[in-house]
C-alpha cells in the first residue's frame, strides 16, 4: 500500500517536473517568484530517490532503513521540536541544521592534502619557531565565512568550471601519549587550532607560523580539516575513496635539530 502511494507520488512529481518548460526548471517559477526567496519546494527539485528507504525484501546484508522524505526534508528539524535550530551559530549542546549539502565535488576533483612540515615522524626541538605547511590540491582556498554567525549556514559551493570545493582548510594539533598509543583522542582537547584562511601560495601550500614552537616534549598528532566556506567538512561525489585530509605524527624532543623542510 505504502509502496503504491510512493510510486504514484513519484510518477506525479516526475511528470510535473518534466512538464515544466526548460527555462522554468532551474531558476524561476512561472509566476515570476524567485526560487531563492520562495518558502515552497520547487517540484523540479524533489529528489524522488529519497522516497525509498533503500531496503528491498531480499536485503540481508545488514543495511538499515534510511530516513525517507517526500519534500527533501525541508521541515526535518520539526521532527524534534525541543532541539535548537543551528541558525548560523555553533550551538555547543548540538542543534538541527536545515542547510542542504549543496554542490558535491566530482570524483576526479576531490580535495586532498599532505603536511609538508612537520612531515610524518619528524623530531623537532622544543621552544623553537617553526612553520606548519600543508600542501592542498583541488580546493579553492581563501574562502572563509564568519564562524560565529554563519556556521554551516550555507550549502557547499563548488567552482562551476572545475567542480572544486570552494572553501578553506584548518590544522588541529593534539598531544598523544606515544606513537604506539591506541587510545582514541578526544576532539575537545587540542594544543593548537588554526583556520588556514588565506589563499594557498604558488606552490599550493597553506602555512601557519608557530611562534616560539611547542614548549612541551612529547608526541603530537597534526591533522588537516578541509572545509567548505561555511566550515562544514568537504563533501564529494563518491563514498569509496581515500580520506580528504592528512594526519601525521611527530615528536618534540630536547636536543633535536630542526629538520630541513623538504
Ligand atoms: C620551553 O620554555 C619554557 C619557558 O621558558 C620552559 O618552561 C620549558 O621547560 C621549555 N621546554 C623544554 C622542553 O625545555
Amino acid at each position: 500500500m505504502m509502496f503504491t502511494t510512493q510510486l504514484w507520488l513519484a510518477t506525479l512529481l516526475f511528470t510535473a517536473a518534466l512538464a515544466l518548460p526548460p527555462n522554468l526548471k532551474s531558476r524561476k517559477l512561472s509566476f515570476g517568484q524567485d526560487l531563492q526567496a520562495s518558502l515552497s519546494l520547487d517540484p523540479s527539485l524533489v529528489q524522488i530517490g529519497y522516497f525509498s528507504d533503500g531496503l528491498s525484501p531480499s536485503s540481508s546484508d545488514g543495511k538499515v532503513a534510511s530516513d525517507t522524505s517526500f519534500n527533501n526534508f525541508i521541515n526535518h528539524c520539526a521532527t524534534r521540536p525541543g532541539v535548537s535550530l543551528t541558525n548560523g551559530e555553533q550551538v555547543l549542546a548540538g542543534s538541527c541544521s536545515s542547510t542542504p549539502m549543496g554542490f558535491l565535488a566530482p570524483k576526479n576533483r576531490m580535495p586532498h592534502a599532505k603536511f609538508v612540515f612537520p612531515f610524518n615522524t619528524a623530531v623537532i626541538p622544543p621552544n623553537t619557531t617553526f612553520t606548519i605547511r600543508l600542501a592542498v590540491r583541488n580546493l579553492v582556498t581563501g574562502h572563509f565565512a564568519n564562524p560565529d554567525t554563519n556556521f554551516h549556514a550555507a550549502p557547499q559551493e563548488t567552482d562551476p568550471d572545475t567542480g572544486e570545493v570552494i572553501g578553506h582548510s584548518h590544522m588541529a594539533l593534539q598531544t598523544i601519549k606515544s606513537l604506539e598509543s591506541t587510545e582514541p583522542i578526544d576532539p575537545q582537547v587540542f594544543v593548537l587550532f588554526k583556520g588556514l584562511n588565506e589563499k594557498a601560495d604558488d606552490k599550493g601550500e597553506l602555512s601557519v607560523v608557530v611562534p616560539d614552537g611547542l614548549p612541551d616534549e612529547g608526541f603530537y598528532r597534526l591533522a588537516s580539516i578541509n572545509s567548505a566556506t561555511n566550515h562544514q567538512p568537504a563533501l564529494v561525489a563518491v563514498a569509496q575513496r581515500g580520506p580528504l585530509d592528512d594526519m601525521i605524527y611527530f615528536e618534540v624532543r630536547k636536543g633535536a635539530k630542526m629538520p630541513q623542510s623538504p
